[in-house]
């Protein structure tokens, strides 16, 4: 057996056996009821799904480590009477072929810097090297206006601002507007995986979360532009852990809010209590132990296992033809997707740029805060945070200290965004200029970077907002 799956297979027993159940049973409780809860929910396996009731059980089984006959009772009781309803195979064939359709884009393989100039903007690429030693790519598109940054989320990369297309990317909206965009990359993603000493096949080049991101890429990366530029400010523009980094240096280097003169926050993270997510869910209460068995076996980047993700996919997509192609990537597994939003026949082009690389510890400090359900520095357990920290408990970060004006944008489905804990971020925040609820119900968190209508529905406002900054 490799190595990966041992691992993989140690830390599923870990998560749900008696260890961490003697640690926190109630959180272990709720996370498998809302697993369940979420996987019947859902809308795949709701309307395209022909699920038979052993593979699933057998799927809840591996992933959960409920006991078989338990798993056995809760799947096919309540999926039936759904399965029942499907009877889609027209609308199937439709998308189907809508997604063959857009196999043959050219923009699936070619990388960022050649597409921005194949619709006509120019394009430049630097190299920023951090505090710790990584090196980090930006990318640029030049404008004479004012400077926008650009910080993508959790497994993306600066790509995220582009693969919706020239009609509805970010950044050419931006351009458009006469901005000078700046694309960040965070350590790890597929542009910045250099370090001055470390090779990415070195554990230790792994050893980050969003905090390393906030506290040395970001100012990094700021502040290249700021010198490149010779301006004082600029405007910031963050979806998902984007978000989060900036949080996190705005509240640990607080000299950066004077930098910002605007922030809009996309599906901002920072409080994770009511995440709907279930792979985070499923991950949370061992990830003190995830990160741990990571550090014993070397592993570091975020790379599940083919079998993992193949009971995932069953459990979550269900076993559709579509599935083949929705559940095929991992962003769907984790942040969820809306049928609505989805251009199938543009997914080739999403699928050639996404995931772009993260660090296990990124998941594992996401999972922390659902349990603490507060936005905390890394818990790296109780003796090592006294060492880190001074404290047992790893310290919340300062909120009060992010004082630089921040817009936040949210929806009701986002599956690691709830409005009820953006509300809660709301509260803590000095400085919320507003917060705008985006007017489609199913609006989820990866909608905020290439659903159809992401311009009409949240570009345009984005665009109206940076300019009052
Ligand atoms: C990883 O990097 C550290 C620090 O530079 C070094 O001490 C260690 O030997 C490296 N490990 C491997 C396997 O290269
Ligand atoms: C869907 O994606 C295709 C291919 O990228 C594009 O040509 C089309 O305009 C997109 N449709 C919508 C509604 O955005």
């Amino acid at each position: 057996m490799s190595k990966k799956f041992l691992f993989i297979l140690a830390v599923i027993n870990l998560s749900h056996g008696h260890l961490v159940d003697s640690l926190v049973p109630s959180s272990i409780a709720k996370t498998n009821e809302h697993f369940i809860e979420t996987l019947i929910t859902h809308p795949i396996i709701s309307s395209t799904s022909f699920v038979s009731s052993n593979a699933f059980a057998a799927a809840v089984n591996l992933v959960t480590k409920v006991p078989l006959a338990v798993s056995r009772a809760i799947g096919p009781i309540r999926l039936s009477s759904r399965i029942s309803k499907t009877n889609n195979i027209d609308v199937v064939d439709k998308l189907i072929s809508d997604f063959n359709a857009g196999k043959d884009n050219e923009d699936a393989i070619m990388s960022i810097d050649a597409i921005i100039v194949k619709y006509g903007y120019p394009v430049e690429r630097y190299e920023v090297i951090t505090e710790d030693g990584y090196a980090l790519t930006l990318f640029r598109i030049p404008g004479a206006g004012p400077a926008v940054f650009l910080m993508h989320g959790l497994l993306g990369s600066a790509d995220d601002y582009i693969v919706a297309g020239p009609d509805s990317g970010l950044a050419y909206l931006l351009a458009n507007q006469g901005y000078d965009v700046w694309m960040g990359n965070a350590r790890g993603c597929k542009h910045s995986r250099r370090h001055v000493k470390l090779k990415p096949s070195n554990a230790s080049f792994w050893d980050f979360s969003w905090h390393e991101i906030g506290i040395y890429d970001l100012p990094a990366m700021i502040d290249f532009v700021l010198r490149k530029r010779n301006v004082a400010t600029l405007r910031y523009i963050g979806h998902s852990q984007g978000t989060t980094a900036f949080f996190v240096m705005a509240s640990e280097k607080p000299e950066y809010n004077a930098k910002i003169s605007g922030m809009v926050a996309l599906s901002p993270v920072a409080f994770m209590s009511k995440v709907n997510s279930p792979i985070v869910r499923l991950l949370s209460p061992g990830t003190s132990l995830l990160h741990e068995f990571s550090r014993h076996l070397g592993v570091y980047e975020f790379l599940p296992d083919n079998a993992i993700m193949n009971a995932l996919k069953l459990l979550i997509c269900g076993t559709g033809p579509l599935v083949i192609i929705l559940c095929s990537n991992i962003i769907f597994i984790i942040a969820g997707f809306d049928f609505g939003q989805l251009n199938i026949t543009n997914l080739p082009v999403v699928f050639g740029h996404l995931p772009a690389g993260a660090s296990i510890k990124q998941f594992a400090h996401y999972g922390q805060g659902l349990i603490s359900e507060d936005f905390r520095k890394f818990d790296y357990g109780g003796e090592e945070n006294i060492v880190r920290y001074g404290v047992k408990v790893a310290p919340s970060y300062d909120l009060e200290k992010v004082v630089a004006p921040v817009y936040l944008f949210y929806s009701e489905a986002d599956w690691l965004a709830h409005p009820s804990d953006v509300e809660q971020l709301r509260k803590k925040l000095r400085n919320v200029v507003d917060t705008y609820k985006i007017p489609y119900d199913q609006f989820n968190h990866v909608d905020f970077v290439f659903a159809k209508d992401v311009k009409k529905l949240v570009y345009r406002k984005v665009l109206k907002v940076i300019s009052t900054f």
